[in-house]
């Protein structure tokens, strides 16, 4: 369903210039496409661009946002079958994990039609004191400018989108780069976008190598950088980025409790989507499962027998849970942190072998806390089950971690609920369900409780 090559898009243009990047199918390991490659004289023309559309895109009023974001939903609509088989390929996502992914890209873009007419601000009195008799305040967002974005490969369409649709919605023109190995989602996003009226130059969609990509991050006429993926990058962005504002999304170890009396077969398929869903690549997968001792075995027993059990392969086969890693490189940086691990003592329950980009999903338990698998993001089909006595424990046993984007838990236990939710030092506490629950108009940073049924 690929074609044989894409553009890049500049200035709301698409451009084929001489240079490619090619494009793998991420399971045969083959070319599939290739797309248009930008250097830094590209770049530096796509933030010239998008400076000079800073007024064009403030002054469009919130209904032609709304407008523009609408037909961006129902052009995703109906290509939603072509881009899901595009992040099948290029991603080697399972193509039902393609397909919710096309469902939370439409999601994205719905919740920014919504916003893009209800950004207001506030009316405040300001007559605290006599001298201020008489005299009001007002606040009102305004646009920040351009904006540079930078997407990772997990998700290569709504990743994107989250940062996409907002700047259309608030009116920010954008630069963005989308990850190297997997940039036709963008460019398709990209594509739709050409369809509309949106101001010259208000995005421009550039997949690019080294020369120049730094632009995206140290150019000061961008005002704010947006990036997703590693910590490790993430924050030696940061550090480069100057003045502007930096928003991060970077990586996660998510630990699961289940609690006594929770329904445990309603856990452990859950802990299986969330621990292998996309071989575990999201930030918010599931890799510390800690069971109460009182059901230890029964969720030891079920989880292996399950996770055994999930097929995979090619991901283009509508039975495929497991497909490849995003690339044969993390599939064995992955693999030797769970040999360091049974090296170590660990027992493999179920998994642990490696086939070029293919690695089983793979569960362990009686793990060193110490080792990489446990205290590092595993980003692969990789998950720890082990098992707590006292709550209060457990609860420092997930804040026992360098990252803390969500926690799970299973219980129904109103102040076990109360307690997590004051204790865990995570932006979101999922209650009734896995870490990895995500709907898309979820802020992190910010303590919440989500409830699953
Ligand atoms: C991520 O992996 O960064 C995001 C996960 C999600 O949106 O589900």
């Amino acid at each position: 369903m690929l074609r044989a090559h894409y553009p890049f898009y500049l200035a709301n243009e698409p451009q084929t210039p001489n240079q490619d990047l090619i494009v793998y199918d991420k399971f045969t390991g083959e070319v599939a496409t290739r797309v248009a490659i930008a250097d830094a004289a590209v770049i530096d023309q796509a933030i010239a661009a998008a400076e000079q559309a800073t007024e064009p895109m403030r002054k469009l009023p919130s209904w032609k946002r709304q407008s523009i974001l609408n037909h961006c939903v129902k052009r995703f609509q109906e290509r939603a079958e072509e881009l899901a088989q595009a992040l099948c390929v290029e991603a080697g996502k399972p193509i039902k994990d393609a397909r919710g992914e096309v469902t939370r890209l439409i999601d994205t873009f719905k919740i920014a039609a919504e916003e893009a007419v209800r950004i207001g601000g506030e009316v405040i009195p300001m007559d605290i004191t006599p001298r201020a008799e008489g005299y009001t305040g007002m606040w009102k967002r305004v646009p920040i400018g351009p904006c540079s974005f930078i997407s990772p490969f997990n998700f290569p369409l709504n990743l994107a989108a989250h940062k996409v649709a907002p700047a259309i919605a608030a009116g920010c023109p954008f630069v963005l780069k989308p990850a190297s190995l997997t940039p036709i989602g963008a460019i398709i996003i990209g594509e739709v976008l050409a369809e509309t009226d949106l101001p010259k130059g208000a995005f421009s969609i550039l997949p690019c190598h080294r020369d120049g990509a730094d632009l995206f991050t140290t150019d000061d006429r961008l005002k704010l950088l947006s990036f997703t993926g590693s910590p490790e990058v993430g924050w030696q962005l940061k550090a480069k980025a100057g003045k502007k504002p930096v928003v991060l999304e970077l990586g996660g170890n998510a630990a699961c409790i289940v609690d006594q009396g929770a329904n445990l077969d309603d856990a452990v398929s859950r802990i299986v989507f969330g621990a292998y869903y996309q071989s575990g690549q999201s930030c918010i997968s599931v890799q510390r499962i800690l069971v109460h001792e009182d059901h230890y075995d029964e969720v030891r027993d079920k989880l292996t027998a399950a996770v055994k059990a999930l097929p995979s392969g090619d991901p283009k086969d509508e039975q495929t849970f497991i497909g490849p890693m995003i690339s044969e490189k993390e599939a064995i940086r992955l693999h030797n942190w769970v040999l360091d691990a049974t090296s170590n003592g660990a027992t493999l329950l179920a998994g642990g072998e490696r086939q070029g980009a293919m690695l089983q999903a793979t569960l362990l338990e009686n793990v060193d806390p110490s080792l990489d698998v446990n205290t590092q993001e595993a980003f692969g089909p990789v998950a720890i089950l082990s098992r707590f006595k006292d709550f209060d424990a457990v609860l420092q046993e997930v804040n026992n971690s360098a990252f803390g984007l969500q926690a799970g838990i299973f219980t129904r236990d109103i102040y076990k609920i109360q307690k997590a939710w004051d204790e865990l030092e995570v932006g979101g506490v999922v209650i009734g369900d896995v870490p990895s629950w995500r709907v898309d108009h979820m802020l992190r940073g910010c303590k919440r409780q989500w409830f699953g049924s």
